[in-house]
């Protein structure tokens, strides 16, 4: 049988900070405990970024690591995209950044996409496209935020990293108190995965389907900076707390359990294939509990869904590209399996795609 073109990943890597940060480094400085965040979220630590160290910083990182494993090197990239809700700037996008930093050619198209916790799911899609589209043979993408510029960066934050050692204030400790809802469930990190056309039998992306619903906007949003507003930034909003994300954690929690399970049966239905064809169900890192929830509504045991939130928390656009290289590396995807990635976050964006490695 004729084999058809598609896009196959043909290495990957990661790139994460040196600063474990666990619980009880944050119980510290405000008032939480191993226990609740282990007991409500799974996550036992998070990797934090050095100061001056950024999104493209860890991008770098995990690309090369990709490059090397698919034994390319630059000059066969033919376009780049950078998924991430956190880039060095305000603009331009990480797309330029990473390919002046990695020494790119100028004849390198850089694509900058967001969609937040999605935004890798997204990628893989866009990447896909491009390369079906026949325009491109190569793609490197990248997915990776650094959640440490988001917290307040005072009032002993320092502590987490080893740049201070002293005891909060009692105001100090009901401030940071007053976001530990957030701050407790996220970490830094980026991964990236070098995408390439191929004609390799069953190998590559099979297929996918992706929402949108901005309804859902205040549900997880950054209420102050934005060009809705003249200016676009003000001292009062800094002030006042409204660079610091908001998030309805409850309705997040709910519209994860319903929307993820429901583009994963969408996606299998389409491909004509059944949920338990998957062999390994790789679901966006942002709670154990959704983690379990997804896997039990989709019948799938735990052996076929594998986890690492507890390491490294919600590192957003990272999520999936760090559990993907982690359970390639240890053999847990090997050739041949259908893999399935799923994600819901800000937006509300989600979706699912099917993968055979
Ligand atoms: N430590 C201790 N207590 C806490 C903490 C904390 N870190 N955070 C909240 N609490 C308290 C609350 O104040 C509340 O206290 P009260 O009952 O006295 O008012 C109590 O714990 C229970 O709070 P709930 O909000 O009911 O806790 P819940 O079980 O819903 O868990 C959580 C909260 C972990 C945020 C959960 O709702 C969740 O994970 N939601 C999904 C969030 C998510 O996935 N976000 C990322 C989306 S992806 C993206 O696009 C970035």
């Amino acid at each position: 049988m004729k084999s058809v073109m598609k896009s196959v990943i043909t290495g990957s890597g990661i790139g994460i900070p040196k600063n474990v940060v666990t619980n009880d480094k944050l119980a510290r400085i405000m008032d939480t405990s191993d226990e609740w965040i282990r007991a409500r979220s799974g996550i036992e630590q998070r990797y934090y970024a050095d100061p001056g160290q950024s999104s493209s910083d860890l991008g770098v990182i995990a690309a090369e690591g990709a490059l090397q494993a698919a034994g390319r090197t630059h000059d066969d990239i033919d376009a780049l995209i950078f998924a991430t809700m956190s880039p060095d700037y305000f603009f331009p996008g990480n797309g330029p950044v990473v390919q002046a930093k990695m020494g790119f050619r100028e004849a390198l198209p850089t694509f900058d996409i967001r969609q937040q916790c999605s935004g890798f799911l997204y990628g893989l899609d866009l990447a896909d496209s491009l390369i079906r589209s026949g325009k491109y043979a190569r793609v490197l993408l990248i997915g990776g935020d650094v959640h440490t510029p988001f917290m307040p960066w005072k009032n002993g934050w320092d502590t987490t990293i080893g740049l201070e050692d002293r005891e909060v204030t009692d105001e100090e400790r009901e401030r940071n108190t007053n976001i530990r809802d957030r701050v407790v469930l996220f970490g830094d990190g980026a991964g990236a995965v070098v995408v390439e056309a191929m004609n390799d039998g069953d190998r590559g992306f099979l297929t996918s389907k992706l929402y949108t619903n901005g309804s859902g906007i205040e549900a997880l949003y950054t209420r102050g900076v934005g060009f809705r507003l003249r200016p676009f930034v003000t001292h009062q909003q800094i002030d006042d707390g409204d660079i610091i994300p908001d998030m309805d954690g409850r309705e997040v929690f709910r519209q994860a359990l319903s929307k993820m399970p429901e583009a994963v049966r969408t996606v299998c239905a389409s491909a004509g294939l059944s949920v338990p064809d998957i062999d390994v169900l790789l679901i966006h890192q942002a709670n154990m509990r959704i983690i379990d929830g997804v896997a039990k509504q989709l019948g799938l045991g735990p052996d076929r869904v594998p986890h690492n939130i507890e390491r490294y928390a919600n590192t957003t656009a990272g999520t999936l590209p760090i559990l993907y290289h982690e359970c390639v590396t240890d053999g847990r995807i090997k050739p041949g399996m259908l893999v399935c990635f799923t994600a819901l976050g800000s937006g509300l964006h989600w979706g699912a795609a099917l993968y055979r490695a």
